[in-house]
């Protein structure tokens, strides 16, 4: 017998209760700030991409197969039985006194010391991103971040109408003399500066890593113009080669505002990152989040401190970089085998993201659907950039195809950059003006 009570979808009508008109009646109505919302160009393509039978290199999903979910299950079961009715109610809009000290420990990995009081529990650190925004940035202000930079920041800076500025990288990440000239450039014009947006620890999208010296560099250059910086850390305990170096946070507290996040260091369901900010913006960081959330995400909260206080967490870091290694040198050894003349790439010492710059003339967001009808799926360059940049590039993600498929999409990707080679010879280089434009007042970026 079915229960009454238990949701039935052949309940429901037809359309699921949902209007069939596609008309937007309310699109007067909508706030400016939405204008600049954008789906992203590859969407459709990408519910073919996540087919079987293609190589998705597109996709940047953290590889959490070899969690110990027996394990997790038991601690959270558990943790239900002993604490339920605490766990499952409204909590501090900083977040919980416990798991923010065990963040601490974490942060002490990269050699952050820090105090309990200046974190700030957040969904995710995309909720920290928008956080920090919305404290810090009128219509107009200008954002300063890297080029090319993390997809989902530039979502949330055009969310709240700033102005993207972006700053050339080199291969060691990015260029202080290109950050100086901009600001200055910037502040001549009357231009109001913000921050700037940096992810030091195999840059998503570049999997470019800037070492040791160059932060310094970096902060000196924020230290001459009083420039804050927003250093975003998700990836920095996922090292393939090597140990985790210094965060930007660990050589200067009170310019820096370091995110962090469990998303890929343990699991991304259960939205759960951090903001460590000086004391000061600590406080307007709590008001906002209490205005967007009440509280961030108690149960959350409360997992994932069971599981740091019961698990043997950093040896399922080492584990998850042993995973991601593998996966590394497969692209690596895939892109060396198979890539045409021409092509080059960055070679990742963590992280999930290889950035491949493609032979002139090649456009990486025209050829995705050859590409995808080829079977094999990556993100194009142009997503990275607020400015239409970027198109001879690509990102490639090596975190989540076993390594015999990450040989094989290469291979497939191989042919398809020939096949597009060929084309041009025969009808002439298409190239348009977003091969060459200079995303920034400086340099271009060089980071192949
Ligand atoms: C650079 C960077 N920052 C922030 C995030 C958001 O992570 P989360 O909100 O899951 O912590 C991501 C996710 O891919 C990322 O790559």
């Amino acid at each position: 017998m079915t229960d009454p009570h238990s949701f039935n979808p052949s309940r429901l009508p037809s359309t699921g209760g949902r209007s069939d008109t596609r008309l937007d009646h309310y699109v007067d109505s909508y706030a400016q700030r939405t204008h600049k919302m954008t789906a992203s160009a590859v969407r459709s393509l990408f519910s073919v991409a996540n087919r079987p039978e293609v190589v998705s290199l597109a996709g940047g999903m953290p590889n959490i197969a070899d969690l110990p979910l027996g394990k997790v299950g038991n601690l959270l079961d558990e943790l239900i039985q002993r604490d339920g009715a605490r766990i499952m109610q409204y909590g501090s809009g900083q977040g919980e006194l416990q798991i923010r000290e065990q963040i601490c420990e974490v942060m002490a990995e990269e050699q952050i010391r820090a105090h309990p009081d200046d974190v700030v529990i957040t969904a995710g650190s995309q909720q920290g991103l928008d956080l920090v925004t919305r404290i810090f940035c009128d219509p107009d202000d200008v954002v300063l971040v890297e080029a090319p930079s993390y997809v989902g920041a530039l979502g949330t800076f055009k969310s709240y109408q700033t102005q993207i500025s972006h700053v050339a990288m080199d291969d060691q990440g990015l260029d202080p003399d290109a950050l100086r000239q901009v600001v200055t450039s910037l502040r001549d014009q009357g231009r109001r500066v913000k921050f700037l947006y940096t992810i030091p620890n195999f840059n998503n999208p570049a999997g470019i890593t800037q070492p040791t010296e160059r932060r310094r560099e970096i902060l000196q250059v924020a230290e001459d113009l009083d420039l804050l910086i927003v250093e975003d850390n998700p990836y920095g305990l996922l090292t393939i080669d090597g140990e985790p170096l210094p965060a930007m946070r660990s050589m200067e507290t009170d310019r820096v505002i370091y995110l962090g996040s469990f998303s890929k260091t343990f699991a991304p369901g259960f939205r759960v990152g951090w903001v460590l900010a000086p004391h000061a913006v600590r406080e307007k960081l709590v008001l906002a989040q209490e205005s967007a959330t009440l509280c961030p995400p108690v149960f959350s909260q409360f997992a994932i401190s069971e599981y740091l206080a019961k698990h043997d967490w950093r040896g399922q870091i080492r584990q998850y970089r042993d995973m991601y290694r593998e996966r590394r040198d497969a692209m690596l050894q895939g892109l060396t085998e198979n890539m045409p003349q021409g092509t080059t790439w960055t070679h990742p010492t963590g992280g999930f993201f290889v950035w491949v710059t493609l032979p002139q003339g090649v456009d990486s967001q025209k050829m995705l659907p050859r590409a995808v009808t080829a079977r094999v799926a990556y993100v194009p360059g142009d997503a990275f950039f607020a400015d239409g940049f970027g198109s001879r590039h690509m990102r490639l993600s090596y975190c989540f195809p076993t390594p015999e498929r990450i040989i094989e999409g290469t291979r497939r990707l191989g042919e398809v950059i020939a096949d597009e080679m060929r084309i041009n010879e025969v009808f002439g280089i298409t190239d348009d003006h977003r091969l060459h434009s200079n995303p920034t007042p400086g340099p271009s970026p060089d980071i192949s």
